[in-house]
């Protein structure tokens, strides 16, 4: 009975396994053919075809387009078809979802000759490398190329023109994936102190060949670099335990269970602080093949915003006050401070900013700063009542920082205090001129 109902349940799952095919406009990369002191890359147009993905849930029928070939192939055109794939593309489903919303999505492909082998060789093979813009997926796609079965056809095979190889009947070259390295999250801010993982997995058609499996984390940032993790093939000790051959910052791991089992190479980094900030490029090794995936870290810490007074009362008619704002163990060093003054009769509110002046930046033993902003108050342009604002606006804040203070009127005891004791004192002054 219990069989039965979840054969029932499940059969609606099964019958939602469907395929669609995701077309990626790319760039196809060569080294040289520029100009003396131009390029050296030339940069062809092509297009990449990922046929028959399988969506694990909701394929409305609009999303699915199938790839038309081109009615009329040609020898130039450059058309990689993944037909069949030996392993599993990942995040497959949020390229269909890129192209369908209008993401932007980068694409590169290249000439790939695996480690050891003849450039030569057949089959040949490519690499491509495929992100989604705005903190979608990153794919690493090594493809190996198919040699299309002599189909019974009047009209031979066209050969494509660049690269000499054989094309299909409907013109494309037929490609199977058999090696992906990838990362869900290819850009990350994380803010200081706080632990976090930095995404990296991969994908090989022979898992059988664990003995050949390698690791490599690297940091790189303005121009410095240094490897951060390395584990290489055996992973596994003989005592069943793990073994990492080198780590170079403290508090990095990867769990090699994780890296040998399902493919998942993601570096956990504890307390972070801000010289953690850069480019890391997960390198996966597995046979021949070699690869990577980068990842952007950038380190955010928002400012702690507040202001020198909590009101403003003027002294008299005529001293200005003096107001500071203060932005607090911020990061990155970009931060904008802007002045407002927002009278009671008015209501519109008016900039101050181009009247306050700015401390140069002041930087923290953690490489946080931080910085003031000072703002001279006349008694004659703010009358009582009148809301200035110090707004702070920094990347690590979601929406801008927002302190103000209420010029407040004159307190009548305190002014006739002040009145009474300096007519006391001048009357003095003039009783001692007088009795001299
Ligand atoms: C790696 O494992 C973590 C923790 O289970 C998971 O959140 C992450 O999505 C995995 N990444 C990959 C690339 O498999």
């Amino acid at each position: 009975m219990l069989d039965f109902l979840v054969f029932v349940s499940l059969l609606p799952v099964a019958q939602n396994l469907q395929g669609a095919d995701v077309v990626l406009s790319c760039s196809f990369i060569e080294e040289g053919g520029g100009m003396m002191g131009g390029s050296l890359f030339t940069r062809t147009p092509a297009t990449l075809v990922l046929r028959d993905i399988v969506l694990p849930s909701d394929p409305s029928p609009e999303t699915i387009t199938p790839y038309n070939p081109p009615e009329d192939p040609k020898a130039d055109d450059l058309i990689f078809e993944v037909t069949v794939s030996s392993v599993e593309i990942p995040e497959a489903e949020s390229l269909l979802h890129a192209d369908c919303n209008d993401q932007e999505v980068t694409c590169e492909l290249s000439q790939y000759v695996p480690r050891g082998t003849d450039p030569d060789a057949l089959p040949a093979h490519f690499i491509g490398s495929v992100q989604i813009e705005g903190g979608g997926v990153g794919l690493t796609l090594v493809l190996q190329t198919i040699s299309s079965e002599k189909a019974e056809s009047s009209s031979p095979p066209l050969t494509q023109s660049k690269l000499q190889l054989p094309l299909s009947q409907w013109g494309t070259l037929l490609t199977d994936v058999v090696f992906v390295v990838f990362s869900q999250s290819p850009s990350l801010a994380v803010p200081i102190g706080s632990d976090t993982r930095l995404d990296c997995g991969y994908r090989r058609k022979d898992t059988s060949e664990e003995q050949n499996l390698g690791l490599e984390w690297r940091w790189q940032h303005r121009g410095n670099g240094r490897r951060v993790l390395e584990m290489k093939s055996p992973i596994l000790d003989t005592e069943g335990g793990t073994q990492a051959v080198h780590v170079e910052r403290e508090e990095v791991s990867v769990d090699s269970n994780l890296l040998i089992m399902e493919g998942n190479a993601s570096l956990t980094m504890k307390k972070l602080n801000v010289s953690d900030e850069g480019t890391y490029i997960c390198t996966i090794t597995s046979g021949v093949f070699q690869t990577q995936q980068i990842i952007q870290l950038h380190i955010i810490q928002p400012p702690r915003v507040f202001v020198s007074e909590e009101k403003i009362i003027f002294q008299d008619s005529e001293s200005p006050q003096k107001l500071s704002c203060h932005s607090e163990r911020y990061y990155p060093l970009d931060v904008h401070v802007e002045w407002t003054s927002q009278t009671p009769s008015e209501s519109e509110s008016i900039s101050l900013t181009e009247k306050a002046s700015l401390s140069s930046h002041r930087q923290h033993s953690d490489g946080t700063f931080s910085l003031s902003s000072f703002l001279f108050i006349h008694p004659s342009e703010h009358p009582p009542g009148t809301i200035i604002t110090c707004r702070v606006s920094h990347f690590a804040l979601k929406t801008p920082s927002d302190v103000s203070v209420t010029i407040e009127a004159p307190k009548p005891a305190s002014n006739y205090y002040w009145v009474v004791g300096t007519t006391l004192v001048l009357s003095l002054v003039f009783l001692y001129q007088a009795l001299r």
